[in-house]
């Protein structure tokens, strides 16, 4: 009894770590290169609810306090995407960064809001070697 709970367990765990890497999205950056998932920033703007008109500047900013010492000199690409009906499929634009080549470690990058179709279902993903996801926010008309 006492063997295959241990089993199970064990089983779960192994379980747990395949989805995690099946879950784990695939992240490209616009040269086509595999990005790895190891450090995810924590996006502090925008926020969930937020509005950005199109063609304003907006700053995003995100929590650089924990990044690790091997990630202190990597720069950044910041992705427009959007959430359909909840899901979580981020539908990301990665043909047209909002912003590529700034540091990581400087917590923030200004963008200028493209014109994109309005829809209150947006989120900006912080790729460093990793992805982290805002709030959902909307692009509105001006
Ligand atoms: C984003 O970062 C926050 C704080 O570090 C973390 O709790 C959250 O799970 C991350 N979200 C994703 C999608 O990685
Ligand atoms: C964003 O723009 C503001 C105003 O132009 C400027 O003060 C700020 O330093 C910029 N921030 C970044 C991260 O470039």
């Amino acid at each position: 009894m006492f063997a295959s709970t241990k089993l199970i367990a064990a089983f779960s765990v192994v379980a747990a770590a395949a989805a995690a890497v099946l879950a784990a999205p695939a992240v490209f950056d616009p040269s086509g290169a595999k990005i790895d998932i190891v450090y995810r920033p924590h996006l502090t703007s925008p926020v969930e609810g937020d509005s950005w008109p199109i063609g304003s500047q907006q700053t995003v900013t995100w929590d650089a306090s924990d990044i690790p010492p091997e990630a202190l000199y990597q720069t950044g690409v910041l992705l427009l995407g959007h959430l359909v009906d909840g899901s979580s499929n981020e539908h990301l634009d990665i043909e047209n960064p909002l912003a590529s080549g700034f540091q990581i470690k400087n917590g923030a990058v200004n963008v200028t809001v493209p014109k994109v179709f309005p829809r209150s279902d947006y989120i900006v993903v912080l790729i460093g070697d990793s992805g982290n996801a805002s709030g959902k926010f909307s692009i509105t008309l001006v």
